[in-house]
């Protein structure tokens, strides 16, 4: 996309056209790191949203608050903001080519009720719908997850690389040629998320997508409770594969900038381009680790943030 005649002027001035944007970025995911952190072991007022699973707590909304009027402070010119509370209270959720902050407070708000220390701020930024960086911060471990577009993906200063594991396709015995139809994930540690929905129709098909990827012989599939985060262990190598339905724009906006400035590839489950609105998501260290994920797959339908 080209710059616009602003941007280009600060490039030729040797800083990059969101550099500012960034480092604001960083800084308020340091400091709600430090909010959530604190209030991890105090008492906490729980609410639900879409279901009973589905719960937000007084400090979503606070470090929410924080992050949005920091960037309005710092940014006059930017209107554009899609948060995940704000949009819970009925804001409309919708990506136009203006500078747009993507923003989770808390991701994995489930495991910040229960003290599981698997929680993090995600302030992703997109323009001309184009994801220009991601800031992740894993808040019990102060790990500072960031990735910008074409300058690399860093935990805490050190450079992320995606595994290369692409699963391969079996040879039968009898034929001694790879068939397409069984082409397996052995050696896949898979990662992936329940979503909010909770009825039987839903969680079958949830628990068959499990069962297919360990009859294809993944060595795991993992559940930590934290899309972000997840997604931030693909982008170390530490697992090499993700999917998801019924996570939002929130959850993987900044994520998926880390990912591919990781080396890896992020598409829709259903083997085509990513779509930010789409709910779904498979993401993977290779091209054919996510095309294996995403043939496996049974679709789950959470509809589109920018519908509701
Ligand atoms: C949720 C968590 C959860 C995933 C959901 C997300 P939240 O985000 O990442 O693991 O299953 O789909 O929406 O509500 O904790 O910000």
């Amino acid at each position: 996309m080209k710059p616009s005649s602003e941007e280009e002027e600060e490039a030729v001035q040797g800083v990059g056209p969101w550099d500012e944007c960034f480092e604001v970025a960083v800084q308020l995911a340091l400091r709600a790191g430090q909010i959530i952190r604190k209030a991890l072991g105090e008492e906490k007022h729980v609410s639900t949203k879409t279901s009973a699973a589905d719960l937000v707590t007084e400090t979503d909304h606070r470090v929410e608050d924080l992050i949005v009027s920091e960037l309005r402070k710092r940014f006059p010119s930017h209107s554009r903001f899609i948060a995940e509370e704000a949009t819970a209270s009925g804001a409309k959720c919708v990506l136009t080519p203006s500078p747009t902050w993507i923003i989770d407070p808390i991701d994995g708000t489930c495991n910040f009720v229960h003290r599981f220390p698997t929680v993090a701020v995600s302030i992703g930024f997109a323009v001309h719908q184009e994801l220009e960086f991601g800031v992740i911060h894993h808040c019990t471990e102060e790990r500072l997850y960031t990735g910008r577009r074409g300058q690399g993906a860093f935990c805490n200063g050190q450079r992320l690389q995606v595994s290369r594991e692409t699963g391969r396709p079996v040879v039968t015995a009898v034929s001694e040629r790879p068939t397409h139809l069984c082409s397996d994930l052995a050696k896949a540690l898979v990662l992936t998320e329940i979503g909010p929905k909770r009825d039987p129709d839903t969680l079958k098909v949830f628990l068959s997508n499990m069962e297919r990827l360990l009859h294809a012989k993944a060595h795991g599939v993992r559940v930590i409770g934290s899309s972000t985060l997840a997604l931030c262990y693909l982008a170390s190598g530490a697992a090499d594969a993700y999917y998801q339905f019924g996570l939002h724009c929130w959850d993987l906006a900044a994520a998926t900038v880390i990912i591919r400035e990781a080396g890896g590839i992020v598409i829709d489950t259903s083997g085509g381009p990513l779509d930010l609105m789409s709910c779904r998501v498979v993401a993977a260290g290779t091209r054919e680790m996510a095309a294996l994920i995403a043939q496996a797959l049974q679709t789950i339908n959470y509809g589109r943030d920018d519908d509701k």
